[in-house]
């Protein structure tokens, strides 16, 4: 009896389309960035200060955005410190799943910078649509024309 309750419970959750989870999705940026996103230093960058400073910034936006929609192959320099890496896109995220996982690093995982304003799936789909011609390497000299330190 309990079961089935349980199921029809499930089912409907189901059903509902709930939002995606941001924390969910970070797991994925977890296996590189780390859990609490300090990152691997050379390797994998932090997802902190900088993170909060350039999504303070309009240009700023649209290249966080676009390093998860497109991947990202630098060089780069975060904090100080230089990353020559290569991010792959993050395949399989809608609009909706790119805001909540942003917002989540700049919500919870990214502790320090200036407050940090919630990306909506509209403004996503925005810079998705006005970025078909970028690849990995364009969106990476990004970084440097927005500020990013
Ligand atoms: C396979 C490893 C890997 C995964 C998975 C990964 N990243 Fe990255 N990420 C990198 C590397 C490497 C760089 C630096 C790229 C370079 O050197 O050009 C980077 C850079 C970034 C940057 C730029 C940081 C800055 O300050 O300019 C952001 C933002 C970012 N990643 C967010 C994410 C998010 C969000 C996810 C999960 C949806 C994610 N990454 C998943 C490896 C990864």
């Amino acid at each position: 009896m309990k079961a089935i309750f349980a199921f029809i419970l499930l089912a409907g959750a189901g059903m509902a389309q709930a939002a995606p989870d941001g924390a969910t999705i970070y797991n994925r940026c977890a296996a590189c960035h780390t859990r609490t996103g300090a990152g691997v230093p050379g390797a994998y960058p932090p997802l902190g200060a900088d993170f909060r400073a350039l999504a303070a910034k309009p240009g700023g936006r649209r290249y966080l955005a676009l390093a998860v929609i497109k991947g990202l192959n630098g060089p780069i320099s975060v904090e100080g410190k230089p990353y020559r890496g290569m991010m792959p896109a993050q395949g399989g995220l809608d609009d909706m799943g790119v805001a909540a996982v942003l917002n989540h690093v700049g919500g919870t995982i990214s502790k320090v910078g200036p407050a940090f304003k919630p990306f909506t799936d509209q403004e996503v789909a925005g810079y998705r649509a006005g970025a078909k011609a970028l690849g990995s390497a364009d969106v990476a000299k990004l970084h440097e024309g927005v500020g990013g330190k």
